[in-house]
């Protein structure tokens, strides 16, 4: 496995692959790596060789977020990444991605950034569509892998590659979880042992909402409420919201496929969880 720290390096690596007629896969990442991350690698590696990039974005922290104490592992990583068969660890510093300080030029959606985790983190998407827009410039791979459990972000990243016309199949991959049920993030390392358990409640709440749908129930305001009673008081709900999975609006009709989706603080710790509603329990995966 090759550790490239400049763009240089990660370009003559994937001309090497084309010169090669490999095709390749790019896995966005800010470190941190659990099985949620090593899960896209594995999907990512049926295209071919796998480049996973490791990058703690300052563009897409707010101001009083977690940047300077995201948790930061690189031997961790390099260790996971290697057992995954990640060919190529792309972990550059900030001055090699951003030379020029902040940039001038950045990509602002125009549309489904206002809503659920864009309310409370004005400029997090475009931080997010900058960065992940230089990452598919760098490494040009036939296939860009990103996971469900960051929903609006793969929605804005779809979005962004079919709207900028970038020759690049976005895959996704599904959520991977904790075997009781919480979702992988590399910010539940932040949790307290109490904080853990109170963090359950966001899962709990969504599989609630499953069994609703599977008993017939279709009106979203029941749903909302569900998701917003949070019954754990060490857990503040930011937002429950039941929405059009693909254009990311408030529905007034629950259908097969309607994206059920919370955030909620559990101590300091922000959690954000989702589910499709019809497609099983999310306690069935794990
Ligand atoms: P990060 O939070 O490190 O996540 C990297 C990728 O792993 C994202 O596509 C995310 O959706 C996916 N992921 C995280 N937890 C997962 C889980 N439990 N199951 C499945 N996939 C999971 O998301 C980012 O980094 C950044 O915003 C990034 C896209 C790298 C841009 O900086």
């Amino acid at each position: 496995m090759i550790l490239a720290r400049t763009r240089a390096e990660v370009r003559e690596w994937v001309a090497a692959q084309r010169r090669e007629g490999q095709r390749t896969a790019l896995v966005p990442t800010m470190g941190s790596l659990h099985e949620g991350h090593l899960s896209l690698v594995g999907i990512g590696a049926a295209c071919g060789p796998v480049c996973l990039s490791i990058f703690v974005n300052p563009l897409q922290f707010g101001p009083n977020e977690d940047f300077s104490r995201y948790p930061r592992d690189l031997e961790g990583d390099l260790e996971l990444a290697r057992s995954a068969g990640v060919s190529l660890v792309f972990a550059p510093s900030v001055e090699e991605m951003y030379p020029g300080g902040e940039p001038w030029v950045s990509i602002v959606p125009d549309r489904g950034a206002d809503v659920l985790c864009g309310r409370s983190r004005p400029g997090h998407f475009r931080g997010v569509l900058t960065v992940v827009a230089k990452l598919l410039n760098i490494c040009t791979p036939d296939v860009a892998v990103f996971g469900r459990k960051d929903y609006q972000q793969l929605t804005l990243i779809r979005r962004m590659v079919s709207d900028l016309d970038m020759a690049i199949n976005v895959v996704a991959g599904p959520i991977v979880r904790e075997p009781d049920g919480l979702a992988m993030s590399s910010r539940n390392r932040y949790l307290s042992a109490s904080d853990r358990q109170s963090a359950l409640a966001l899962v709990r709440a969504l599989d609630r909402c499953e069994r609703l749908f599977e008993g017939g129930e279709r009106d979203p305001e029941l749903f909302r409420q569900l998701l917003g009673n949070s019954v754990d008081p060490g857990v503040s709900v930011e937002y429950g919201e039941v929405m059009d999975p693909e254009t990311l609006e408030s529905t007034s009709r629950v259908a097969q496929g309607t994206l059920c989706a919370i955030a909620a603080r559990v101590g300091a710790t922000r959690l954000i969880d989702n589910h499709l509603l019809g497609s099983g329990s999310p306690l069935a995966s794990i």
